[in-house]
């Protein structure tokens, strides 16, 4: 028995470290998500999210090539229609022409199968109440009456050229809703990267800058109490039942834990979002100087990765791949 054991004798050169690493990070694990917006004349900066645009419909194909060069794994979209486009139902969403649709028919047609092409698959960009589905006669989400309208949905980023949809809305049934509707249309091929453990989160709040939400009060009867974690595995059960091909958590950082037990015993992908406010907030501390930005952005991905994280959402994705490559 020799007693003085130096677990230091594995960090001691750059070489070493690197190769007892347990933990890695390469483009493809990246996703970067981007916003498209009608009614604007050039791309516009999210003020909340320094570096995060807007694209115009013109200026998002040539960002999207960039981003799939440098080796994301894929793009994850959202549309921001004009304010006068919104309406109850969230149209704009299930319209062929609105702006989520023809930007998903555009960057299939530039990008081809070249990346993993996903959509957001709610209504809360479309709708002028803001919430993630329609209102039932007493004003609550209306869960059975929303399914109806993600299936239509579906149907239409499917059409439009989508590979993964992602279901964020956090309506009960929403995959199983989607995989049927999706099968009838003929698109088997079609997956969904599942919503599966959303929490009603604070930090979602630059992000509602940057669809421009129209949201007054909160999502709390739909996403998760950020107290629980058991629900967490109980959504990601009935996700994977349903047919999920990737169930994710998100938020990521506040949620480590919950990724963790997720990633134990889920059998397929599991992605997890870095979402708006953790953007926001290594952004403005670094801007301050108060930290080291890239090794922040470093620190914060791998520590999603070894939760458990096969695929990480990240506004840095691009970035990062570029870095990384
Ligand atoms: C809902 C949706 C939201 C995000 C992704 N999809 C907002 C919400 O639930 O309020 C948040 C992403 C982020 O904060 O970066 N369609």
């Amino acid at each position: 028995m020799y007693p003085d054991v130096r677990p230091r004798r594995l960090r001691t050169t750059p070489a070493m470290r690197r190769l007892v690493a347990e933990t890695s990070l390469e483009p493809r694990h990246l996703v970067l998500p981007m916003f498209v917006a009608d009614g604007l004349d050039a791309p516009r900066e999210i003020p909340s999210m320094p570096g995060v645009y807007q694209h115009t419909p013109d200026s998002l194909p040539a960002a999207a090539t960039a981003a799939v060069e440098a080796g994301v794994g894929g793009l994850m979209l959202f549309g921001v229609p004009r304010a006068e486009d919104k309406d109850a139902r969230g149209s704009g969403g299930t319209d062929p022409d609105g702006v989520l649709n023809r930007a998903l028919r555009d960057l299939r047609a530039e990008l081809g199968d070249a990346t993993v092409l996903m959509a957001d698959t709610c209504l809360d960009e479309f709708t002028d109440h803001g919430h993630c589905g329609v209102l039932g006669a007493s004003g609550e989400v209306d869960n059975d009456a929303t399914l109806e309208r993600y299936a239509e949905m579906a149907v239409a980023q499917a059409e439009a050229g989508a590979h993964l949809l992602g279901p964020s809305g956090m309506m009960d049934g929403q995959v199983a809703s989607i995989r049927a509707a999706l099968d009838a249309a003929g698109h088997q091929d079609v997956g969904q990267i599942a919503y599966s453990a959303k929490y009603a989160s604070a930090f979602y709040g630059p992000f509602r800058d940057a669809v421009g939400s129209s949201l007054e009060g909160d999502r709390r009867t739909y996403q998760q109490d950020p107290a629980n974690r058991r629900e967490a595995l109980r959504e990601v059960d009935l996700d994977l039942a349903e047919g999920a091909d990737v169930v994710m958590v998100k938020p990521a950082m506040a949620y480590l834990d919950v990724l963790r037990e997720v990633a134990d015993r889920s059998d397929v992908p599991v992605a997890a979002y870095q979402i708006s406010g953790e953007y926001a907030m290594i952004t403005a501390a670094a801007q301050n100087g108060w930290i080291d930005r890239e090794a922040a952005i470093l620190e914060s991905l791998t520590s999603i990765r070894r939760a458990g994280a096969d695929i990480v959402l990240t506004y840095w994705a691009a970035e990062v791949a570029g870095r990384l490559s």
